[in-house]
């Protein structure tokens, strides 16, 4: 199968996070057709367990191949976590995932080489952070924090005030004491409520802590792998278009993805898997 460098990326998210991804990618890749889809109907996938997540991840994906998409690029850490080997294995194109860019965003940024991890309950039972850091550092040493009340603060749009930053010093006090010196946002969501992480990271560890996120990490793979297969689309005069799908369409939807997308949203279609 040729695939042409006009075919658009495919972007999956258990819900509307992975648009922070979308967005990173549209800021570094302005030249690309986007498909995003956002499983909406099923979020959170991060409290669910793997078989569960690898099913759901599965009809993702399925339906983004059925878009002639010509990689896929898995935005939510949770799946990334436990379903791209298997993604791989089944699917005939390219399929990249937001835990080895994260990890190695951690790497360069830490000093010490303690590294903590913000994620859901999944992400952080999978053990991937700690794996893909081991695999590319010796000096480092991950301390994984499960942060799932972060998620729907950030779906109901509370990134500012007293409850989240309580949620967020609650989240943090174990890496505050594990000296940790760089923290990945390990979730699509998290990079919403980065002004109130990095105040309480500021407060709580001082003013040197790394915060990093695998969004613009994880744009820069991209762009990375589409050069090297000939698989960019230049940007030229014409800015690649952005679909939006989702599979229930929540009230706040176009609200909330305003909020994730930096900008106005067009069409939003509501699919079924
Ligand atoms: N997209 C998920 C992640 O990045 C967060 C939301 C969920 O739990 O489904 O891990």
């Amino acid at each position: 199968m040729t695939t042409s460098s006009d075919a658009p990326l495919g972007v999956f998210d258990s819900g509307l996070g992975g648009l922070t991804v979308v967005r990173a990618l549209r800021e570094r890749l302005p030249g690309e057709h986007i498909v995003y889809l956002g499983d909406t109907a099923r979020v959170p996938y991060g409290t669910k367990g793997p078989a569960t997540v690898v099913r759901y991840a599965t009809a993702c994906a399925g339906w983004l191949v059925a878009r002639k998409v010509k990689a896929i690029v898995i935005a939510c850490n949770t799946v990334s976590a436990v379903a791209p080997e298997r993604l791989r294995a089944d699917l005939d194109l390219p399929v990249l995932g937001v835990i080895d860019p994260g990890a190695r965003a951690a790497v360069a940024a830490t000093r010490s080489g303690r590294v903590g991890v913000l994620a859901t309950s999944a992400t952080i039972a999978s053990g991937a952070y700690a794996r893909a850091v081991a695999a590319m550092s010796t000096r480092c040493e991950v301390f994984g924090q499960a942060a799932p009340l972060l998620v729907p603060l950030a779906e109901e749009g509370w990134t500012e005030g007293e409850v989240p930053r309580l949620a967020v010093r609650r989240y943090l006090e174990p890496l505050a004491r594990a000296n940790v010196d760089a923290i990945v946002l390990g979730c699509t969501h998290y990079p919403l409520l980065r002004a109130i992480i990095e105040h309480e990271v500021r407060d709580m560890m001082g003013p040197d802590i790394a915060v990093v996120d695998s969004g613009s990490a994880v744009a820069e793979d991209v762009e990375a792998f589409l050069r090297s297969r000939g698989l960019a689309r230049s940007a030229g005069s014409n800015r690649g278009s952005l679909e939006l799908a989702v599979t229930d369409l929540p009230r706040s939807f176009v609200e909330i993805a305003r909020r994730f997308l930096g900008g106005e949203i067009g069409e939003v279609a509501q699919v079924d898997l």
